[in-house]
C-alpha cells in the first residue's frame, strides 16, 4: 500500500498493481470446471477496452444511453435528496457519467470531495487529472485496487455525509453469491446516515436484451472472442480465434443474459505460461459473462435486511433502467430492522 501524491488535489492509494491480480489461476480454475468458464475481467485489455467503448454507442446497446439520460435528468434531485457529501465510486473507470453527478454537487458546494476505485491505475490516474483540471473545487483521493481492498482500506466518513457510487448494472455481472458478499462488504463500510446510489438494468423483453449483446455490427462478437486473442497473448496460447463463435442467450427463468464462446470444432489449446492444456468437443461452450436483470422491489427487498433503506427509484419513460438510492438507518445490523 502506496500513497501517490499525482498532482494538487489529487492523490491516490495503490493497494495493488494489476499484475498482482492476473496471475492466471482464475484461467486454470476455470477451464477445468464444468461447464467450463473464463472470469470477464480478461475481456479488458487495450483492444477489448476500446471495444466495449463502441459497443456503448451502438444502437442495440441501451443500458449506457439510458442510464446517462436518468443522471442527466436527476443529478440536482439526487444531490438536493443527500446534501452535500463525498462521492466514492466503485469501479470509476473513466468517470464519464459520473461527472454528471460531480456537476451537480459542485453547483450546490464550494467543495467537493471524490474517492474514485479502480483495478487499473491507469485510466484512474488520467480521469482523476481531467476531473481536478475541470473542477476548481474538487479534490480526489482515490485508491487503485479491487473493491474488497479498497473498501477495507477506506478512511474515515468525512462529514457531513458520503454516498457510495455503482453505476452500469455491473451489480448484475455478479453471481447471486458474489452479490450478497459485495453488498454485505458494502454495508459494511457505510456509516449510518450514508447513502447508496446503484444503476441496475431492468427486465424486459428479451428480444431487446438479447439485441444489446449481438449488435448488428459485430462488435459483441469480437468483443468476446477477443478474450482469447488476450489469453493467448498473456499467458503465451494457441487458441485458433477463428475457432470459436459469440452466443449471447436471455435466460428467462433466471433473468439473465448469458454470454458464451462456442467451440466450433473438436479441438484442443495449450497456454504454455500457465501448464495448461484444454480440449473442447464441437459445440462445447465457455461461459464468459451472465449479466442479471432486476426488479428493483426484489433488490430493495433483498438489500432491507442489511438495513439499507430504500430511499428514491429514478427511471427512463420505458423503464428498461433504474438508479435506486439507499441510506443506511440509523438502528441497523445484519439481523437487525430500522424503525
Ligand atoms: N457489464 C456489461 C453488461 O453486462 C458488460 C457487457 C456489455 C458485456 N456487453 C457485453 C459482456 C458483451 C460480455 C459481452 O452489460
Amino acid at each position: 500500500m502506496e500513497l501517490v501524491q499525482e498532482a494538487q488535489r489529487f492523490q491516490f492509494t495503490r493497494l495493488s498493481s494489476s499484475s498482482d491480480t492476473e496471475d492466471g489461476a482464475d484461467v486454470v480454475a476455470g477451464l477445468a470446471a464444468d461447464p467450463k468458464t473464463l472470469p470477464c475481467k480478461y475481456f479488458y485489455d487495450a483492444v477489448g477496452s476500446q471495444l466495449f467503448e463502441r459497443i456503448c454507442d451502438t444502437p442495440e446497446y441501451y443500458p449506457t444511453r439510458t442510464e446517462r439520460g436518468i443522471l442527466t435528468q436527476n443529478a440536482a434531485d439526487i444531490a438536493a435528496l443527500t446534501g452535500p457529501c463525498e462521492v466514492v465510486e466503485l469501479g470509476s473507470g473513466s468517470a464519464s457519467k459520473t461527472r454528471i453527478l460531480l456537476d451537480a454537487y459542485s453547483r450546490r458546494a464550494d467543495e467537493v470531495h471524490f474517492v474514485p476505485i479502480d483495478v487499473s491505475e491507469s485510466i484512474l490516474r488520467e480521469s482523476s487529472r481531467e476531473l481536478v483540471d475541470r473542477y476548481d473545487g474538487l479534490s480526489i483521493r482515490g485508491f487503485s485496487g479491487t473493491y474488497e481492498q479498497a473498501l477495507a482500506a477506506l478512511h474515515p466518513a468525512p462529514a457531513p455525509a458520503r454516498m457510495f457510487v455503482f453505476l452500469g448494472s455491473t451489480l448484475g455481472n455478479f453471481s447471486t453469491s458474489e452479490r450478497a458478499a459485495f453488498i454485505a462488504r458494502i454495508r459494511g463500510a457505510m456509516a449510518p446516515g450514508e447513502f447508496f446510489l446503484l444503476g441496475i438494468d431492468r427486465r424486459k423483453d428479451p428480444a431487446i436484451i438479447e439485441a444489446a449483446y449481438n449488435d448488428a455490427e459485430g462488435l459483441t462478437a469480437r468483443f468476446n472472442l477477443n478474450m482469447l486473442s488476450h489469453l493467448n497473448r498473456r499467458f503465451h496460447g494457441d487458441f485458433v480465434v477463428a475457432n470459436f463463435a459469440h452466443r449471447a442467450i436471455y435466460e428467462t427463468r433466471r433473468h439473465q443474459i448469458e454470454i458464451y464462446l462456442d467451440s466450433l470444432v473438436a479441438q484442443q489449446a495449450t497456454l504454455l505460461d500457465l501448464d495448461l492444456s484444454v480440449s473442447f468437443t464441437k459445440g462445447e461452450a465457455i461461459r464468459t459473462e451472465i449479466s442479471k436483470k432486476f426488479d428493483p422491489g426484489e433488490l430493495a427487498a433483498e438489500f432491507a435486511p442489511l438495513g439499507l433503506e430504500h430511499a428514491a427509484t429514478w427511471s427512463d419513460d420505458r423503464e428498461w433502467f433504474s438508479l435506486l438510492l439507499f441510506r443506511l438507518g440509523n438502528r441497523q445490523g445484519p439481523a437487525g430492522g430500522t424503525d
